[in-house]
């Protein structure tokens, strides 16, 4: 195996996962990586570890460089189990290892998943942890996106280990965030932060306060690669996120039963972009959700269409809804529109998810009976390219 070094006496452990395809219901197409840190000092720390089928290989990567069973401290910045799957089978090798979690909630969820056997220590924001030369301080960093989460610093070297954030589902043999392609990595750092972090942008921006005041030569996240070039651009990205910055797009997403609503979006998407603003189409159909929420972190406009089926909406529309409301996107403006035949409900039920979820609906529904005429498909366009 190959030994990759962030700096000396501080190596990535972490395993890469080249065939997920979900995560947690969040489709990601390149695999996944969890990362995990092993820093040689006095004492020796591993910063996180992996899911626990990659148990094996974790323990296989920190034995040539170390014997597993010296690690004096795991440091378990999150509960969620790509991150501490493998702390079992570490300290089943490690008996002498203490377990560093948050106060109090890392501390709870780690009893809840791995029972209370294990040594414990309990560290609150400001805490420090000597390990010879080094220090370790740890940053809570509370719902982002779990309660129990923190990011651990070392003064020393300048690292941050920032676990979920600024992290990102891409995978290379390569760690480091030059050695890929930038615009591929700052895009799979969007959709990250859009699938995983959008609900928490309050807590985003609270983090990144405090992660501005740190010295950082590096930023060592469990997913994806290792900040050292990119470091300004990617803390440029996490403000525009954290604090909703929006670009002139409108995304237009359908699904169609005969080609009326997709004819509708179409037109709509002509409006939009007379008027000036850049717009994508997405069919339901052929489009991953989890791309669809990453454009939608900086879309300006929503808009959503289907056809009545059955006195409701299509399924995937309504599986659309249900996760862009679980995401609670803010500061969206959007309509509804589609077909029917004689009962007409998917543009008011569109319209009414719309309202729960806080978008500032800014046209009524368009609906159409049956088939568009060219003249209708002319007034929603024109009707959109009007649009304030
Ligand atoms: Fe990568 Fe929230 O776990």
């Amino acid at each position: 195996m190959n030994k990759i070094e962030l700096k000396p006496g501080i190596y990535y452990v972490g395993v890469v996962d080249w065939n997920l395809r979900n995560f947690h219901s969040y489709d990601i197409h390149n695999g996944a990586t969890y990362n995990a840190y092993l820093i040689i000092d006095e004492k020796i720390a591993l910063i996180d570890t992996v899911m626990a089928p990659f148990a094996g290989e974790l323990l296989d990567r920190i034995s040539e460089i170390i014997d597993p069973a010296d690690i004096d401290y795991i440091v378990s910045n999150h509960v969620e189990m790509d991150h501490s799957g493998a702390i079992p089978d570490v300290m089943a090798v490690a008996k002498n290892a203490v377990i560093i979690t948050s106060d109090p909630n890392g501390l709870k969820g780690l009893r809840a998943h791995y029972g209370t056997d294990f040594p414990y220590q309990q560290v609150k924001a400001g805490d420090v942890l000597s390990l010879g030369k080094r220090t370790l301080t740890f940053v809570s960093t509370p719902m982002l996106h779990w309660p129990d989460n923190m990011v651990t610093y070392c003064p020393e070297e300048k690292i941050l280990f920032s676990n979920d954030a600024f992290g990102q589902h891409y995978t290379s043999t390569k760690h480091f965030d030059d050695e890929g392609d930038i615009a591929q990595i700052l895009y799979e750092t969007k959709n990250y932060y859009a699938n995983i972090l959008m609900p928490f942008a309050a807590q985003a921006k609270k983090a990144l306060a405090v992660v501005e005041t740190l010295d950082i030569e590096l930023i060592a996240p469990s997913h994806g690669v290792i900040w050292r070039t990119y470091i300004k651009q990617v803390k440029e990205l996490y403000r525009a996120f954290s604090e909703g910055v929006t670009e002139n797009t409108a995304l237009v997403i359908y699904d169609t039963m005969w080609h009326s609503t997709e004819s509708m979006a179409l037109s709509i998407v002509e409006g939009f972009t007379r008027r000036g603003t850049k717009a994508k189409l997405y069919y339901l159909k052929e489009s991953d959700l989890s791309d669809i929420v990453t454009e939608l972190l900086t879309a300006r406009y929503i808009v959503i269409g289907s056809p009545t089926l059955n006195n409701n909406i299509m399924p995937n529309v309504g599986a659309l809804l249900t996760y862009i409301k679980g995401l609670a996107p803010k500061g969206k403006k959007g309509f509804a529109f589609g077909s029917y035949g004689w009962s007409g409900q998917s543009t008011g039920i569109i319209n009414d998810a719309f309202i729960e979820m806080g978008v500032n609906v800014i046209m009524d529904p368009i609906k159409i009976n049956y088939i568009p005429s060219k003249e209708q498909l002319i007034e929603i366009e024109n009707k959109v390219a009007a649009l304030s």
